[in-house]
């Protein structure tokens, strides 16, 4: 059995008794697919010819930046949820350093993917960036806590990883979200429309193995922070759509029945053959069901946009005064 690594990450360990030491459905939260090799196998699948994606929310946010900021005047704070290298970013903080010094906080759980957006990001004129290692609503209570008096607060939440919620988790992530916002602070979503099947399978099964690499390297990372034993070569990527819940979803399924030892938390998983893990959903939304899911939430949307080339919609929302 591999050493245990030094430091045990116990919420992985909770994670991992939880959902997958289990009969019934295997799971796993998809934030354990982003540690340091998981975050760079992610860059590698924004490069992918399959995965335009990244490349439509790239396009809105450059031909947008001076719109988005023209409809938020006034000092602004940025926080972005789920930060990853923060490539797409520049456009949005150069719009807004442009008229004033910009404070920036980039929050993610990803030590490595914060330290990328560091080196991307801090050097724009005009940017004060602080990175916030912390979940998306613990990060955002801090950034709020640091804005000077008088700032408002964008929030980024880019690249459709709202779509990682599924639907009424995202209502009450963005109710949770809106909570701890006021009014006159704002919230740009970036979410993945729905197209044609064939296009949404090949962005989540790239024939050259990138996502496949992606997804098993979550149970290689289990094996290094928890001293685990999984095979990998005895799991197989899959991603398929599920019609009714408008959703990609990313399994590991297993090519023999096993069993795997978990040091850490000294247990055994047990796995038939063919039984697999989830490790990720990514919905697929309509323009409407977006503006639907923010009004519920509290939001008023104020301007949304769509790629032309790959269906992908940024929306721009306010948040609404509460009724008096
Ligand atoms: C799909 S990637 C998107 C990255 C970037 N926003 C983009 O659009 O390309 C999701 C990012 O969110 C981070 N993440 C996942 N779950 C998180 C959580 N619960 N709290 C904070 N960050 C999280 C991951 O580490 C990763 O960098």
């Amino acid at each position: 059995m591999p050493a245990l690594a030094p430091a045990v990450d116990s919420e992985l360990a909770a994670d991992v008794l939880a959902d997958l030491v289990r009969s019934g459905q295997k799971e796993l939260p998809s934030r354990w697919l982003y540690d340091q090799l998981g975050s760079a196998l992610f860059d590698a699948i924004t490069l992918l010819p399959e995965y335009g994606l990244t490349r439509a929310d790239a396009r809105l946010l450059k031909a947008n930046a001076e719109a988005i900021a023209a409809a938020l005047p006034g000092p602004f704070a940025i926080a972005e949820l789920g930060s990853g290298s923060g490539i797409k970013t520049k456009w949005i903080l150069e719009a807004f350093a442009r008229r004033g010094p910009t404070n920036y906080f980039p929050i993610d759980v990803s030590g490595t993917a914060l330290e990328s957006c560091s080196l991307t990001l801090r050097s724009i004129p005009g940017v004060r960036l602080t990175e916030v290692h912390a979940t998306y609503l613990d990060g955002l209570a801090q950034a709020l806590e640091q804005r000077s008096a008088g700032q408002r607060m964008l929030v980024l939440f880019l690249g459709s990883t709202i779509g990682n919620f599924d639907f009424p988790a995202a209502r009450g992530f963005l109710s949770q979200l809106r909570a701890l916002l006021s009014p006159g602070d704002a919230l740009l979503l970036g979410a993945d429309l729905v197209k044609p099947l064939s296009q949404m399978l090949e962005g989540y099964d790239d024939p050259t193995g990138v996502t496949a690499a992606f997804n098993l390297n979550v149970l290689a990372r289990i094996n290094r922070e928890l001293g685990a034993d999984f095979d990998l070569r005895q799991f197989q990527h899959q991603a398929c759509f599920d019609s009714d819940e408008s959703r990609i979803e990313m399994h590991l399924r297993a090519r023999s029945a096993q069993i795997v030892n978990v040091a850490a938390i000294d247990r055994q998983i047990r796995f038939e053959a063919g039984e697999s893990i989830w490790t990720e959903s990514s919905y697929k939304f309509r323009r409407t069901e977006i503006l639907d899911l923010a009004q519920a939430a509290g939001f008023e949307t104020r301007a949304q946009w769509v790629d032309d080339e790959w269906p992908f919609a940024e929306t721009l929302l306010t948040v609404r005064e509460r009724a008096k």
